[in-house]
């Protein structure tokens, strides 16, 4: 994370995409020092009309227009996973920087046409937002880093949501386009690991589960990775909201505010009232720019974000995300390191501007580039391979 953002001059941002990301991270970055917002670009006219009379911004259903602005120095790529490869492309190569939501595109060629056009033309490359940018979790990779609880040897990671019963669009259940667990939530999982564990992917076994005839994607899996430096983790996911992993988390929401216990089974029974895809697919575009956040994310006492419950275990200590910062586990027993809160609605996003700010201004290369986030994804399509094959997968 730049260590001074407001010295740098303002990066002139568009949105492209004021779907749930787009507005999550537009809200972010409303009071951010180095970002101001200069455009939008979207599908849809009500997130447009909004976003317009939010930041008298620039607005367009056109892309092409967008990066035709001389003002426009990076754009920030939320739209839907399949088009995450062509706008990506087209920016870089109209100049500008480029910010691309998770996953960075759904094949490995797909990454590497963009990876190729960034370095062609010059631009800097910074995917997220995923949970590897939370605060908890880099104060975590410093702890580690630092030495002081010795050598990292194993990670625990796991969540269980309501993932797969959220309304939806129909390819958001079909893995073939994208859809299910494993190219939206695992990579949160994935990047989490590698940061921890600061060494590539040896190897992934996986299982995944498809429990619901009617929501025919993966729902679950359960993997285990072994990493170059002998470092292991076990990471389970489960969006099938029965279980709910926030109850060992203090009852804090994945956007880090309190949420209230129980729900168990809510997002189910609100999915059963509703008659068909097509009514699904209309509610699913009511999360668009203008809509309010969804309430985990936006009510509630802020405290820092998390993606599950995870403990990672070095020789002289355990680590574990809390609600406020980490808990350190030690023979001398446990203690906190509480971490600032900042004023974002969520902490962890405006990292990644950070991220990319450091990259054009201090020429640091970020951690989470084109490369990086390729290998997340060749993670997370072995995940689908060693389940399908019933064996572990080599990286
Ligand atoms: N990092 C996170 O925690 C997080 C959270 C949610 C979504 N995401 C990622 O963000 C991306 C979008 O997901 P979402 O849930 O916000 O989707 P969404 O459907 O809520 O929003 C997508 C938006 O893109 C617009 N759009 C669609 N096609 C477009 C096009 N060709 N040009 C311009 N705009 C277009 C839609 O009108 C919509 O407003 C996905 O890649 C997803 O993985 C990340």
């Amino acid at each position: 994370m730049a260590e001074s953002k407001a010295d740098f001059p303002p990066l002139r941002l568009g949105i492209v995409g004021l779907g749930l990301a787009g507005s999550i991270m537009t809200h972010n970055l409303r009071h951010h020092p180095a970002v101001q917002l200069v455009g939008a670009c979207d599908l849809n006219p009500e997130a447009l009309a909004a976003f317009a009379a939010h930041f008298d911004a620039f607005t367009t259903t056109d892309l092409a227009e967008l990066l035709a602005l001389p003002e426009l120095d990076a754009v920030y790529i939320a739209t839907p996973h399949q088009f995450h490869r062509e706008q990506a492309v087209l920016a870089a190569q109209a100049g500008k920087h480029v910010v691309v939501e998770k996953p960075l595109a759904l094949t490995l060629v797909d990454c590497d046409e963009i990876v190729a056009a960034v370095e062609t033309n010059g631009v800097q490359l910074v995917v997220g937002h995923t949970h590897s940018f939370d605060p908890a979790v880099t104060r975590m990779a410093a702890v580690i880093a630092s030495g002081d609880i010795g050598p990292l040897r194993m990670i625990n990671s796991f969540n269980y949501t309501n993932f797969l019963y959220r309304p939806r669009r129909p390819e958001e259940l079909d893995t073939s386009l994208g859809g299910g667990i494993i190219f939206n939530q695992v990579p949160h999982q994935i990047d989490t690991l590698r940061l921890l564990a600061n060494s590539p992917v040896r190897s992934v076994r996986a299982v995944t589960g498809r429990w619901d005839a009617s929501r025919p994607t993966e729902g679950a899996y359960q993997a285990f990775l072994t990493f170059e430096n002998g470092v292991s983790a076990t990471v389970v996911y489960s969006g099938y909201d029965h279980f709910d992993s926030d109850e060992l988390h203090d009852w804090v929401g994945e956007g880090g505010r309190d949420k209230p216990p129980g729900g168990w089974g809510g997002a189910r029974r609100n999915l059963a009232r509703v008659s068909s895809e097509a009514e699904e697919a209309v509610i699913r575009q009511q999360s668009g720019y203008g809509a309010p956040l969804p309430l985990a994310l936006g009510e509630g006492t802020q405290h820092q974000p998390h993606f599950g419950v995870m403990v990672a275990s070095c020789e002289g200590g355990d680590l574990k995300a809390s609600k406020n910062g980490i808990y350190v586990y030690t023979g001398e027993g446990q203690s906190e390191i509480v971490l600032p809160t900042p004023a974002a609605v969520i902490p962890g996003w405006c990292e990644v501007m950070d991220e990319l700010n450091s990259a054009i201004n201090l020429r640091v290369t970020p951690i989470h580039g084109g490369c990086w986030a390729r290998e997340t994804l060749r993670c997370c399509l072995a995940v689908l391979e060693s389940a399908a094959q019933d064996k572990e997968i080599w990286l």
